[in-house]
């Protein structure tokens, strides 16, 4: 499906490394190059921007980071965000989940009803692969619709051309592929009324309104 300008789909593109020189940046540039390609808006964005102190409820009680805010922000403009994330001892990064708890404290909680899509690049065999399955948990508990298809570009360190893109053929074409398919969900996302609807912060056994934060998705059909 291409997507046409008049409803212009919005993606937040961006990877979870600050340093130079990153590997999953070169996977988020690639990832926003398709997303254009396929005619929609690609918002790159760099992990410093939303860089944060570690969270701390009484810091909270003083306002939130700049980064977080910039992150809510950027978030609230897009339809969906692509995440290219780094494998750290098997898990995320503490950058991307320090952000993600800042933001999550911010109410309308943004991550509600937006659509996800992750993707690693690891120089290792795995890719950073087992890296994101710890990432979709905290935004899937905060009610984003994570895409299934996750994308990890194994030996990533000599996995690019000199134009940017995967060097093996069979893998771009399955890179290009993972990101038509998201967007074709994200469009559909955007017309049809979301199923679920209800963020619920703390499920618990006895409902009680003065204790429970329970919100309606900010992200409603043919907005
Ligand atoms: C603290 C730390 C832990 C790491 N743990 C893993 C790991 O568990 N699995 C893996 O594939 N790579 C691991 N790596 C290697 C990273 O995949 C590699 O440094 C990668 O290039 C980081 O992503 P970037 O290039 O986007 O910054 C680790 C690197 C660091 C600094």
């Amino acid at each position: 499906m291409h997507h046409e300008a008049s409803s212009q789909l919005r993606v937040l593109v961006f990877a979870a490394s600050l340093r130079s020189g990153s590997l999953n940046q070169r996977l988020a540039d690639l990832a926003a190059a398709v997303i254009e390609e396929h005619g929609a808006a690609a918002d790159r964005a760099a992990m410093a921007d939303f860089d944060c102190p570690s969270y701390n409820g009484d810091v909270e009680k003083t306002g939130f980071p700049a980064g977080a805010q910039r992150f809510r922000d950027r978030l609230v403009a897009a339809d969906a965000f692509v995440i290219s994330s780094p494998e750290y001892n098997a898990s995320m990064p503490a950058c991307v989940k320090n952000v993600i708890d800042w933001v999550s404290r911010i109410r309308p909680q943004p991550f509600n009803g937006r659509q996800g899509l992750l993707m690693s690049a690891s120089p290792s065999m795995a890719g950073g692969n087992r890296g994101l399955w710890s990432l979709r948990i905290p935004l899937e508990h905060l009610g984003a619709r994570m895409y299934p298809d996750m994308f990890s570009l194994a030996q990533a360190h000599q996995a690019f051309d000199n134009a940017g893109r995967i060097a093996a053929p069979v893998l771009q074409e399955r890179f290009d592929r993972n990101i038509e398919c998201f967007l074709d969900l994200v469009e559909a996302a955007k017309h049809y009324r979301p199923l679920k609807k209800l963020w619920v912060e703390y499920l618990g056994e006895h409902p009680d309104p003065a204790v429970d934060r329970v919100e309606q998705t900010t992200v409603e059909a043919g907005s």
